[in-house]
Formats: C-alpha cells, sequence, structure tokens
C-alpha cells in the first residue's frame, strides 16, 4: 500500500509473521484409530464455522486438475456445512452452517450465470428429506425447490439437485406405500418405498415432468431379497435394479436398461462392463461415454464383499447396443462404500472419485493416485452416524459474499477471514486512535497473504487504540472492511462504513 495517508510507524510493533489454520495429519494409522477424535476438526477465532482437519496421505498439487476449488459437505454431531476448499492448499473458503445436513454441493451453470447448488435437510437410511437449494454468486438463495404434489411431509430426496441446461430441476422423492412383495419373499401388503422424480421450473413453480417408479417396475425387478434396505429423455439409476435406465421424456415409458435383471446390452468386454451393482452417479458424458460410481457392496446376488467399489467408465454403442469396459479406479486401500459415492471426470482427463460411505476423496492419474485425502476416519461402525461426501466436485468458481470480512483478535494476535471471498489475497491490520476517522488516520500496522481460512497475526508489544481488518485482491485492491475492535475494552464497533470504507480506500491505494 503506497500512500502518503499510510504511515508504517506501527509495524515495527506488530509485524509478528502470519499463520495459517492447523497443519494436515498425515498419520493414517493414528488419525483412523480415533486418536483425534472420530472427527478431526479445527475451530476458529473469527468465525463459528467447524471445518474438518484432513488426513492428507497424498497430494500432488503439479498433477491435480486445475480448477481451482473442491466442493462437498460434511457432518458430525450435527454440526456440518456444505464446503468449499482451495485445491491449491486445501484450505477452507466457504462452510454455511445454517445447512447442516447437505450433500451434492457443486456449481452449475444455466445461461451463463454461475449457481452454488446443493441438496439441504434430514438423512436417515440413505434417504434424504429436504430441499433444493440454489444460490447466485453473492451467496443470496434465489431458489427453494421442493417437490409437488407427493405425500405430506415427503420433500426432496438427498441423491440429486440437478439443473437442465434449461434451468429446470430435477429432483427425486421417497414414497412409502403398500406393495405385494411376495415375489422377494416379503408379506402381500408389505410397506415399500416408490420413487418419483420430478422436472420442475424454479421460476414458475410448475411441474413440468413426474414419473413413478411402481407404474413401470414389477417388485421381482429388483435384486434385492425382502427385507433388504430401501423432449429430453432422463437417464435414472436404479441402485436397487442394479440398473440404469433411460426414460423416454414423453411418455415415461423405457427406452433401454444397463444392467440389472431386464438388460438390454450385450457386454463386450466378458462381463466387466455389466458387473456392476447397487451403483451411484450414472452420467452419460459427450459421445456415448458412461461414468458411474459402482457401490458393489451387497454380499448377496451380484455383490461382493472386500474391495469391491470403484469409479467405472464404460462405452455404449446404442446401435449395436453393447457395452464396452474402459476404465476403472479403486481405492487405494480396496474399500468398499455401503451408500452415496460420486464419479466426476475432470477437464484436465483425472477423475475425482467421492467413497460415499467411507469419508475419503480420491483423485486419479490413470494408474496413479494424485491426491487422497480424508475427512473422517474409515470406519464400519460410524458408517451410519454422519453424513459423508456424497459426491465431490473440483470447479471454478467466484463467491462474492454479500456480507463482510471479520476479524477477531485476542491478548496475541489478529485474527481475519472472509467466508466464501474467493477474490481474497491478502489483509492489512490498520491501527488507529480515533475510531471514526475512516481515511485520514488509520496506519498500515501489518499486511499479509491470506493463510488459509484464517490468517492469524500475532500482535506485539504496546498496542493502537483501534485496529480494523482490510481484504485485498490481486493488485491490493480493497474487497472489504471488518469492523472497527476497540483493543482497551475488547468491544467491536459496528461501523456502518463498509462501503464507504471500500470506496474511500480504493481511491487512496
Ligand atoms: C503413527 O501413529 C501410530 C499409532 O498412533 C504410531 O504407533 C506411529 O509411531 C505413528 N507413525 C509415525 C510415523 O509417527
Ligand atoms: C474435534 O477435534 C478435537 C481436536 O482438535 C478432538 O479432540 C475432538 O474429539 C474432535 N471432535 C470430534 C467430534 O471428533
Ligand atoms: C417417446 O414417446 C413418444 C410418445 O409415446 C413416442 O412418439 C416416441 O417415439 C418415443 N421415443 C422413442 C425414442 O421411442
Amino acid at each position: 500500500m503506497k500512500s502518503q495517508f499510510f504511515q508504517l510507524f506501527w509495524s515495527a510493533i506488530l509485524a509478528g509473521k502470519a499463520r495459517a489454520d492447523l497443519p494436515f495429519y498425515t498419520n493414517a494409522t493414528a488419525y483412523n484409530s480415533g486418536a483425534y477424535g472420530n472427527f478431526p476438526n479445527q475451530t476458529f477465532h473469527s468465525s463459528d464455522i467447524v471445518a474438518p482437519r484432513f488426513l492428507v496421505n497424498k497430494f500432488e498439487p503439479d498433477a491435480i486438475d486445475k480448477a481451482p476449488y473442491l466442493f462437498f459437505e460434511w457432518l458430525y454431531d450435527g454440526v456440518g456445512s456444505p464446503m468449499i476448499f482451495r485445491s491449491d492448499d486445501l484450505s477452507l473458503v466457504y462452510a454455511d452452517p445454517s445447512y447442516p445436513g447437505s450433500g451434492d454441493v457443486q456449481i452449475q451453470t444455466v445461461f451463463g450465470e454461475d449457481y452454488l447448488t446443493f441438496w439441504g435437510g434430514e438423512e436417515g437410511f440413505g434417504q434424504g428429506n429436504g430441499h433444493c437449494y440454489i444460490f447466485d454468486q453473492n451467496y443470496d438463495l434465489v431458489h427453494v425447490i421442493m417437490p409437488i404434489g407427493v405425500a405430506p411431509g415427503r420433500f426432496a430426496d438427498l441423491h440429486e439437485c440437478l439443473l437442465t441446461s434449461e434451468g429446470n430441476v430435477l429432483v427425486i422423492v421417497y414414497e412409502s406405500a403398500v406393495f405385494d412383495l411376495t415375489s422377494v419373499g416379503g408379506p402381500v401388503d408389505g410397506l415399500c418405498w416408490d420413487q418419483l422424480f420430478q422436472e420442475i421450473d424454479p421460476k414458475t413453480g410448475q411441474l413440468l415432468f413426474s414419473w413413478r417408479a411402481s407404474e413401470h417396475y414389477a417388485i421381482s425387478d429388483t435384486n434385492r431379497v425382502y427385507p433388504d434396505d430401501h423432449g429430453d429423455d432422463y437417464l435414472i439409476s436404479a441402485r436397487s435394479l442394479d440398473s440404469i435406465i433411460l426414460i423416454n421424456g414423453t411418455d415415461g415409458g423405457t427406452l433401454w436398461t444397463l444392467g440389472g435383471k431386464n438388460n438390454d446390452f450385450t457386454d463386450t468386454s466378458g462381463g466387466r462392463a455389466l458387473g456392476f451393482a447397487e451403483q451411484h452417479h450414472a452420467r452419460i458424458r459427450g459421445q456415448n461415454r458412461m461414468t458411474l460410481f459402482d457401490n458393489h457392496n451387497r454380499k448377496n446376488g451380484v455383490g461382493c464383499v472386500t474391495g469391491c467399489s470403484r469409479g467405472l467408465e464404460l462405452k455404449l454403442d446404442l446401435d449395436a447396443m453393447t457395452a464396452k469396459f474402459v476404465r476403472e479406479y479403486y481405492h487405494p486401500t480396496g474399500l468398499v462404500a455401503a451408500g452415496k459415492g460420486g464419479y466426476v471426470p475432470l477437464e484436465n482427463g483425472n477423475a475425482l472419485i467421492a467413497w460415499g460411505s467411507q469419508p475419503s476423496i480420491t483423485e486419479h492419474k490413470g494408474d496413479q493416485v494424485v491426491m487422497e485425502i480424508q475427512v473422517g476416519r474409515l470406519s464400519d461402525e460410524l458408517l451410519f452416524e454422519t453424513n459423508w461426501p456424497y459426491r465431490a466436485f473440483r470447479m471454478d468458481w467466484a463467491g462474492k459474499p454479500a456480507w463482510g470480512p471479520s476479524i477477531a483478535v485476542d491478548s496475541s494476535a489478529v485474527y481475519l477471514s472472509w467466508n466464501g471471498a474467493t477474490e481474497l489475497d491478502s489483509w492489512a491490520v490498520l491501527a488507529s486512535e480515533k475510531p471514526q476517522d475512516i481515511l485520514l488516520q488509520w496506519e498500515t500496522l501489518a499486511e499479509s497473504k491470506r493463510e488459509g481460512f484464517e490468517t492469524t497475526i500475532p500482535l506485539e508489544g504496546p498496542k493502537p487504540h483501534y485496529i480494523r481488518g482490510l481484504a485485498l485482491g490481486n493488485n491490493g485492491k480493497v474487497l472489504g472492511c471488518t469492523p472497527v475492535v476497540d483493543l482497551q475494552t475488547g468491544s467491536y464497533i459496528s461501523t456502518d462504513d463498509n462501503i464507504l470504507c471500500s470506496n474511500s480506500l480504493k481511491e487512496s491505494i
């Protein structure tokens, strides 16, 4: 900051070296044995957010995909949030603890505008009951989507909050109903979950299309045994049928079925292409390329017991009706994900895999694992206690929060953070004897690059009366100002000058 208004006479007092968040754990044995708690975490001074403290088994910054942010959800003991992390140093960028249960956190683009989207609500037994949330770049909530005309108390399931290219939203619903379950060894009037999906126009709230599984599939089509757990066409992934099905967008009829008892395809890879089971996140990507997360966890039927979950890529030929195995990615420890899981192909050809009910995220470059991180213990006992990352995404995002940056001070340091601000590059700490003198009387005490979610600048020696933080972008542009802290009383002075502060400082720096 080069300005006649900013003399650096306090810098000798204050300019200790800035510190960042707590370091990652690297000892997998200790982490997975619970030595750091079931949910290794960290807290901050300037924010109420609780963030996961990763186990980093492998991280090769040069080999991972270049998209700057990583997206997934995290939850323990009712504390949790959709989250965004930087790709380069894995530091937290954004969390919103007002959505403790969430999933499918990602950026979706409609007509050139980027939106942060996720499902949020309550989860149990592999289903969710909640809403699909859509936020703009200021993190303002623009749409809350819930299904239309379904049973009372039933809302959107966690597995999809998908925007179409026209900006409509696809949601899934579970509804419980009475069915004849004798074909799978159950009673004649047993309760069974029926599943629907709906396409909804968020602007008008109009229901555009609805499809109900029980109208198209018989109970006997499942490979499960009672009482096991639970203009455009639509691709659905039917986990309990071990099938991926293309639905006619006009009449709801089945166009084709890949895998399971009603399979229409010939496996040209000797069984390797169609051997998936209990899968998640099936997607057709461009030229007949299909990706999915093959949980493959069931012990009966086609399932297997260990080392079987994988990311799977297939090539479909829809004229010849053949399916060919292309590649698969196993977890380095061969783990099995009982539920959830996602496979996202990245820009640079890598694959990003979230291991669902096992709290691990890996990135694969061919046969190499270039990132392997955990956000909790790998443990079968903890499987149903929490909401592990369902899917992880690596994407670009420009988050410009409507709220300002935060500051906290204790006897030894100043703590600075700005939840959600992707353009934040560095911090300046200003000092003054008079809080109301926004421009003329502030002096620069210290400057620091952003160091993790919360940048810590040690306070040493005699202290000025008032301080505040300035959030700076690249080239020192002022993006926001924190409240003023009275260091003599420890109180925070809320000034209404945030906009004035940014504007006037912009001129003077
Ligand atoms: C990792 O943790 C285990 C168990 O807590 C311990 O026995 C081992 O010495 C640690 N390894 C390293 C390299 O610190
Ligand atoms: C949160 O982390 C602390 C260590 O920083 C640990 O003692 C505690 O057990 C963790 N909490 C949970 C719920 O795992
Ligand atoms: C989809 O359904 C409509 C209406 O029944 C039908 O006209 C159309 O041919 C079907 N599409 C395909 C690809 O079969």
